[in-house]
């Protein structure tokens, strides 16, 4: 098993609420709940300089606060446009109440 790096608690993150973290060695991640479910993906939008905690979780979905476009929580796959290109995800494993992602 690889190791794992904590991103933060999980209580510290509420639906609709997403977290931004910047662990050493990763870009800007964003740390989303989503029906008892959490979620990691990067955090900078691929249309621009737009960072996706600063936009609006709906569902399983996180509209990024500049030009309206969306991606998938779950897969990172844009879901409107102007968005065109994913955003990265990291598979997440929860531990003693933190939140982990495979560490670089
Ligand atoms: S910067 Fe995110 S939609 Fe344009």
């Amino acid at each position: 098993m690889s190791d794992l790096i904590t991103l933060c608690k999980t209580e510290d993150v509420k639906d609709e609420a997403p977290v931004s973290v910047t662990p050493d060695g990763f870009p800007a991640l964003a740390v989303y709940l989503f029906e008892d479910e959490y979620f990691v993906t990067d955090n900078l939008c691929t249309h621009g300089m737009a960072m996706l905690t600063d936009g609006y979780q709906d569902g399983d979905e996180v509209e990024c606060p500049f030009h309206g476009g969306a991606f998938s929580i779950k897969t990172g796959e844009p879901t409107s446009f102007p968005c065109q290109i994913a955003v990265k995800t990291y598979p997440v494993t929860l531990v003693d109440g933190n939140v982990c992602i495979p560490a670089a």
